[in-house]
């Protein structure tokens, strides 16, 4: 991605910041929302304590979950302002996770691998997603688990209080990407994959949704 890309998008989710949370299933704001997704998350993660790097941790709600099940987290997200709010979420709750301010699509950490590689709803943005997920997986070690929560959302585009920066047709998934399609692009990258369909789990969303959303969960 070109620096000014990078900046644009890293503007635009800076402005979004201060009320990303308001989503239900953005902040975890309600008791039932959070437990749904902590419930999902424990499914996703091994039982013992783990390196999970959340790509794209925007606000931090879901690296607060792993964060408050024992693993050891890093979160790497574009856009200082997402991550100034995911720092402080994790203060507040008493909880330590390491956060990057870098481009999720090839992180920064040298020759660290970790055992989950965690992404929710950050393919979309990107404009190489391929190559993405060709990076992602070289950090996860032997049998470590890339979990990739993902959809194709009736509400793509619609809305937004500005245009996205990307949306001229330059993101290959910029509507989200549907479960087949994002199996057939990882599947040759990993030795086990499955899909859990997420969209009957009205819980997990604050409310019922008739749009394509799902989990993929695979090993290297
Ligand atoms: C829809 S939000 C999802 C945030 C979080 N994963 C969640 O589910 O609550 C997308 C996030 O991706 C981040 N983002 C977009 N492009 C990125 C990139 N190339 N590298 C890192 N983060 C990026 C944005 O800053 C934003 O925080």
């Amino acid at each position: 991605m070109s620096d000014a890309g990078r900046r644009a998008i890293a503007e635009y989710w800076d402005a979004a910041a201060p009320a990303f949370d308001e989503e239900p299933d953005h902040g975890l704001r309600e008791e039932s929302v959070r437990a749904a997704w902590a419930r999902r998350v424990r499914g996703w993660v091994p039982d013992c304590a783990s390196d999970v790097l959340d790509v794209g941790c925007g606000t931090g709600s879901l690296s607060l979950l792993l964060a408050a099940g024992g693993h050891r987290v890093t979160g790497v997200d574009l856009a200082p302002r997402m991550v100034g709010r995911a720092r402080a979420k994790l203060v507040a709750a008493g909880l330590t996770a390491r956060f990057l301010v870098a481009d999720a699509a090839a992180p920064p950490v040298g020759d660290e691998t970790f055992d989950v590689l965690l992404s929710r709803h950050l393919l979309w943005t990107l404009p190489e997603p391929e190559r993405a997920l060709r990076n992602w997986v070289r950090l996860l070690r032997p049998g470590g688990r890339l979990v990739l929560v993902e959809g194709r959302w009736r509400t793509a585009g619609q809305g937004d209080a500005s245009p996205y920066p990307g949306a001229a047709g330059r993101l290959p998934w910029g509507d989200g990407v549907g479960a087949g399609e994002l199996a057939a692009a990882v599947r040759p990258l990993v030795s086990e994959l499955r899909v859990e369909p997420l969209s009957g789990e009205a819980e997990l969303w604050g409310g019922p949704v008739d749009d394509e959303r799902y989990a993929l969960v695979a090993r290297r």
